[in-house]
């Protein structure tokens, strides 16, 4: 009598935690700069720059009506980047805006991240939405990444050269696309990955060791690089409205 009672009640307790599902960063992120500043920090976590063209700057970082906008302009007479040991010249000022939050995937759930996006395709623009380490790398996963190609590319990395990658076709770049990935503890070690695009599933991967590692994510608008040269002439926007993290229990 007593263990059936204990019984039951661990198996309401689980039953409660299977369907929890806990908001990380609300959809009305970008309705406000306040509400923005709430969930996100500017420019990228370590600062300005990164691997292309792009020299991010707050000015190039606009929220309003429920709409994160980054434009990346031509500019001139800037100091080279550097990254990975390399001189990368400065052709643009733009965007982008990390989650204050650090993702790890845990023995506590899984994630959702979500939103609807307006990129480009165009060569040398190379807007991204992606999660990366927090300390060392890896972990990267790509949850939608534009390489100037016409194609939206969906990446996992286990080292820099075992790289899960799955490209298909971007149709109109000139409309709002929804993105989603879906990440979920397997086995303990690693994280396995399902990404949508217009709500069919496109492709899963798996990131070995994932489990229990903090990551940042990251929406930014790079220039060059990956996406070719030499980039456009004019301003470039990159547009992202109805973004959503949610955390489970399952
Ligand atoms: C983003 O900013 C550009 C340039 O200011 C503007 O033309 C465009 O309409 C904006 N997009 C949205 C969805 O507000
Ligand atoms: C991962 O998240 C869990 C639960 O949210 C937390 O207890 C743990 O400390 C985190 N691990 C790291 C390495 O941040
Ligand atoms: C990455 O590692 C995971 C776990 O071992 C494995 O399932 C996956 O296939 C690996 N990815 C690649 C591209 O080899
Ligand atoms: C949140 O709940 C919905 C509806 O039950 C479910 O489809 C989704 O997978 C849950 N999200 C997470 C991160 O588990």
């Amino acid at each position: 009598m007593l263990s059936s009672l204990i019984l039951g009640a661990a198996s309401t307790v689980l039953v409660a935690q299977g369907t929890a599902n806990r908001t990380v960063i609300p959809k009305t992120c970008f309705d406000s700069v306040a509400d923005f500043e709430n969930s996100f920090g500017y420019l990228y976590p370590w600062g300005s720059d990164h691997n292309g063209a792009a020299r991010m700057d707050k000015d190039h970082i606009k929220i309003s009506g429920g709409v994160l906008n980054l434009t990346a302009s031509p500019v001139a007479g800037q100091m080279p980047a550097s990254s990975g040991g390399k001189s990368i010249d400065i052709h643009y000022l733009s965007g982008t805006v990390y989650a204050k939050a650090h993702f790890n995937v845990s023995r506590t759930g899984g994630y959702d991240f979500m939103g609807d996006f307006r990129a480009t395709t165009t060569r040398g623009t190379w807007p991204a939405f992606w999660l990366t380490a927090v300390k060392g790398w890896p972990p990267e996963i790509d949850m939608a990444e534009w390489k100037g190609s016409g194609d939206i590319s969906f990446n996992t990395f286990n080292t820099s050269s075992e790289v899960a990658a799955k490209d298909v076709n971007y149709p109109k770049p000139e409309d709002f696309h929804s993105i989603k990935a879906e990440l979920r503890g397997l086995n303990g070690k690693d994280v396995q990955v399902k990404f949508y695009l217009d709500g069919e599933l496109v492709t899963t991967q798996v990131g070995k060791d994932f489990f229990g590692v903090p990551m940042y994510l990251i929406i930014d608008l790079q220039m060059e690089g990956s996406s070719g040269s030499p980039g456009p002439s004019g301003d470039t926007n990159y547009e992202v409205k109805n973004l959503e993290v949610l955390i489970s229990n399952t």
